[in-house]
């Protein structure tokens, strides 16, 4: 008999032992990668999740939804403690979300709202901010004129708030008749492409323009592209956003006007430590008490600002906080 209740003891020791994971397992499951930026919030996720004892496991879907989904699927049958997600198109995620509740594994929606769901928290930049931020400083080196605004894809939610923070600022100036949109669309993708052809096809009109506002860097560099073409870049205002390499470089040489730098470690610091301890079990945050409505409940959240880059203070942002280095923009 205590021989029998001993190795019973062992057996229940074996599988206590077998259902406890080491560490915290966070899934991240990413859009892509071709995009700079996301390879330093990927990089710091991964750092800061490590630094506090757990582990990543990254998947990235070369934006393609139905790729995103199958991942998910995957880290959600291997019983990840927490998704983190940054949605290759919201209304897909938002089914990924729902698999997610069923299982009970905490979401993060990150960098992008997902909408209509049952997320747990979600980190990201006032991008309505960001879009006012790029739209105030066009107008106030030109009040008026034509302009031409580059939106991301609809898949994604900050498509639309950047879209709606230009709009704050550029209605009231289009109503006194002093701005006139000459072409405003939302794109396919984040691409260089999608911002030279909307802009080549606008020049190809024989429009006039006298300022671009795109959703991201990519965006700008493609429209800076499509002005070269005609031998105007420098002579159009162009705003981005990521501050990106590229667009440094553009913002130096004169051909673009700014870029808008997202605070990319907080964010992924930021998510990491939710991350950790949602895994726990604990609250995502000492402050729960900011909130954003995702159309389904108001989400816990944190909110950063941005800063806009233009060529006076490149040193003073971007560098000096070590974001890009000298070489990269210099060499
Ligand atoms: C958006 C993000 C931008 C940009 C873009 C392309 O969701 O807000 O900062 O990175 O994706 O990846």
């Amino acid at each position: 008999m205590k021989q029998i209740s001993f190795v019973f003891q062992i057996l229940l020791v074996f599988l206590l032992l077998a259902g406890c994971k080491q560490k915290p397992e966070i899934g991240l499951l990413m859009d892509t990668i071709a995009r700079e930026r996301w390879v330093k919030d990927r990089d710091a996720f991964v750092e800061k999740v490590e630094e506090n004892k757990g582990t990543v496991i990254v998947k990235i879907a070369d934006s393609d939804p139905d790729v995103q989904f199958q991942q998910a699927l995957e880290l959600i049958n291997n019983d990840v403690d927490v998704l983190v997600i940054i949605p290759v198109d919201m209304v897909v995620a938002a089914g990924i979300v729902k698999m997610a509740n069923n299982r009970h594994i905490p979401v993060i929606s990150y960098d992008r709202l997902i909408r209509d769901c049952d997320i747990d928290f979600y980190v990201s930049t006032d991008n309505i901010k960001v879009g006012e931020d790029q739209a105030n400083f066009l107008t106030t080196v030109s009040p008026s004129g034509n302009y031409v605004l580059i939106g991301g894809p609809t898949s994604d939610n900050n498509s639309y708030q950047l879209y709606l923070g230009w709009m704050n600022v550029l209605q009231p100036l289009v109503d006194k008749g002093d701005i006139r949109i000459v072409g405003s669309k939302f794109v396919d993708h984040w691409d260089e492409e999608d911002g030279y052809d909307m802009v080549k096809g606008i020049l190809d009109k024989g429009e006039t323009v006298d300022a671009i506002i795109a959703g991201n860097d990519a965006l700008a560099g493609g429209a800076i592209k499509a002005l070269q073409e005609k031998d105007l870049a420098g002579k159009v205002l162009v705003a981005g956003q990521d501050a990106d390499i590229g667009a440094i470089r553009n913002i130096l040489l004169g051909t673009q006007t700014i870029t808008v730098y997202k605070p990319i470690e907080s964010l992924a610091y930021n998510a990491a430590d939710a991350a950790i301890k949602m895994a726990k079990g604990k609250k995502p945050s000492d402050n729960m008490s900011f909130t954003v409505n995702n159309g389904h409940r108001l989400v816990p959240a944190i909110l950063l600002d941005g800063q806009v880059v233009n060529k006076q203070n490149i040193r003073m942002t971007v560098l000096s906080e070590g974001f890009v280095a000298e070489q990269e923009i210099f060499e």
